[in-house]
C-alpha cells in the first residue's frame, strides 16, 4: 500500500499548524508546567470540527479520512504532544466505538456532541492487574432489572477527568476469560462514579490522566454498547485505530524537536562554523529527517488501508511501534544537538524530549505491538 496527500490534506495540516502555532504554542510551556487542561483550546478545536473529523457530518464530524485525522494528530503534537493525544483519545478512543458499534439512539445522543466538540470522550480499558493483559479486566458489571451495577477501578485513563462520556469495559460473565468482557457507554456525574486526583506525569502534561473508580454506578441497560461479550473485540479493535493517532502523536514530537534541532544547528557556530555544517551534526540531521519520513508512510499507509476498509491491524501497530521508538532517538538526538541549553526548563526540546516516551507504553507497549505483528507474521504464541 501507498499514501498520498491530497490538496485537501495539505489545506488542513496548513489549517491545523496556523492554529497550533498561534493558539497553543505561546501557552504550551504554561501548560506543561501547571499541568494545565487548555479548555480554550478544545473548546476552539470544537468549533473549527477539528473533533469529529473522521466522522460523518450526519453524526456531526467533518466526514473526512483517517489521514486527515492523522495530519491533525501530528500537526498539534508538532508543538504540543498533551493537546495531540486530548484530540487522540477524544476521537479515536473515546467516539470510534460509539461509530462503529452503537446503537441509532447511542449516536444520536452521544456520538454527536462528541464529534461537535461539545463533549470529550475518554476510554476506560486499564486496570492495576490488567495492564497488557487487557483481557484480565476485574472490574464488574451484574444485570440487575433495567441496570448494570458497575463496580471497580480503571488507571491511567487520559481526557479524566475532564470528559464528559466514558466507554467502559467490564465483566459480565465471569469465568470465560475475553468473551464475559462487555463495553458500556459511562456518563460524568452519575452517582457512584468518581475519580483520582489528576496523576503528576513526566511529560503531555497539557492533557489529564485520572484513575476512575465505579462504586454500584447504575448504568442503564440502553448503554451496553454492542452484544453482551462483544465488549473484548470492540476494545482490540478501537486499539486498532487508536494505534494510528499515538504513531501520529510520536512523529508529531519527533518532527517538532527536529525543527527545532535544525534550526539551531544552523545558528550555533562552534569551530568557527555552524555546527550543522559538522559532519556529526549533519549526519545526526539526516538520520532524524530519514526516520520521520519512514515513519510518515508507515502511518499515512495505515491510515490510508482503514480509510478503505481492509484489515489494517498489523500496520496500524508497525506504525504506532516504529513511529515511538523512533521518536525517542529523534528527540535524544534533537537534545544532544542543542548541547546544555537544550537541557533547561523552558526549551522545546526538553518538553519534547519528556512527552516522547509515553508513545512506547501507551494504547499498548511496544512490547505488545510486537506481539501483534509476530502473531500476524507466525500465529498466536502459546501463553
Ligand atoms: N480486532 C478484533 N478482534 C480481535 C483483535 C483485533 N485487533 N485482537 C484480538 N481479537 C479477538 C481475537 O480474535 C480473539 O477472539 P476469538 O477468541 O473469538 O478468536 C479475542 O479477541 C481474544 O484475543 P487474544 O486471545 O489474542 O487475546 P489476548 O488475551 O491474548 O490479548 C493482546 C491480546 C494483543 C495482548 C491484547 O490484550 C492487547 O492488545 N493488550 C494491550 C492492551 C492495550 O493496548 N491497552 C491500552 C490501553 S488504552 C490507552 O493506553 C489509552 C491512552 O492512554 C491514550
Amino acid at each position: 500500500m501507498l499514501y498520498s496527500t491530497t490538496k485537501e490534506h495539505e489545506e488542513l495540516r496548513k489549517a491545523i499548524r496556523e492554529f497550533a502555532e498561534a493558539e497553543v504554542k505561546p501557552i504550551a510551556f504554561q501548560l506543561d508546567q501547571n499541568n494545565e487542561f487548555p479548555h480554550d483550546v478544545v473548546k476552539a478545536m470544537g468549533e473549527r470540527g477539528w473533533m469529529g473529523i473522521p466522522y460523518a457530518k450526519e453524526y456531526g464530524g467533518a466526514g473526512l479520512d483517517a489521514i486527515s485525522y492523522a495530519i491533525a494528530v501530528e500537526e498539534l503534537s508538532r508543538v504540543d504532544g498533551g493537546v495531540g493525544v486530548i484530540l487522540s483519545a477524544h476521537t479515536s478512543l473515546g467516539s470510534y466505538p460509539i461509530e462503529a458499534f452503537g446503537t441509532e439512539e447511542q449516536k444520536k445522543k452521544y456520538l454527536i456532541p462528541l464529534a461537535e466538540g461539545k463533549s470529550i470522550g475518554a476510554f476506560g480499558l486499564t486496570e492495576p492487574e490488567a495492564g497488557s493483559d487487557a483481557g484480565g479486566t476485574q472490574t464488574v458489571a451484574e444485570l440487575d432489572g433495567d441496570h448494570y451495577i458497575l463496580n471497580g477501578n480503571k488507571i491511567f485513563i487520559t481526557n479524566a477527568p475532564e470528559a464528559d462520556t466514558y466507554v467502559v469495559f467490564a465483566v459480565t460473565t465471569p469465568g470465560i476469560g475475553t468473551k464475559g468482557i462487555s463495553a458500556f457507554i459511562v456518563e460524568k456525574g452519575w452517582e457512584g462514579f468518581s475519580f483520582g486526583d489528576p496523576y503528576d506525569k513526566l511529560g503531555i502534561r497539557s492533557s489529564k490522566t485520572a484513575e476512575l473508580i465505579f462504586d454500584n454506578v447504575k448504568v442503564p441497560k440502553e448503554n451496553l454498547l454492542g452484544q453482551e461479550g462483544q465488549g473484548f473485540r470492540i476494545a482490540m479493535q478501537t486499539l486498532d485505530g487508536g494505534r494510528i493517532g499515538i504513531a501520529a502523536q510520536a512523529l508529531g514530537i519527533a518532527q517538532g524537536a527536529y525543527e527545532h534541532a535544525l534550526k539551531y544547528a544552523k545558528e550555533r557556530i562552534q569551530f568557527g562554523k555552524p555546527i550543522a555544517q559538522q559532519q556529526s551534526i549533519g549526519f545526526k540531521l539526516a538520520d532524524m529527517a530519514t526516520k520521520l519520513r519512514a515513519a510518515r508512510f508507515l502511518i499515512y499507509s495505515a491510515a490510508e488501508m482503514k480509510t478503505l476498509h481492509v484489515p489494517y491491524g498489523t500496520e496500524s501497530a508497525m506504525a504506532k511501534m516504529y513511529a515511538s521508538d523512533i521518536a525517542l532517538e529523534v528527540v535524544n538526538d534533537a537534545l544532544q544537538i542543542h548541547g546544555g541549553s537544550g537541557y533547561l526548563k523552558g526549551m522545546e526540546v526538553e518538553r519534547f524530549y519528556r512527552d516522547a516516551k509515553i508513545t512506547t507504553i501507551y494504547e499498548g507497549t511496544n512490547e505488545i505491538q510486537r506481539v501483534v505483528i509476530a502473531a500476524s507474521l507466525v500465529g498466536k504464541m502459546p501463553k
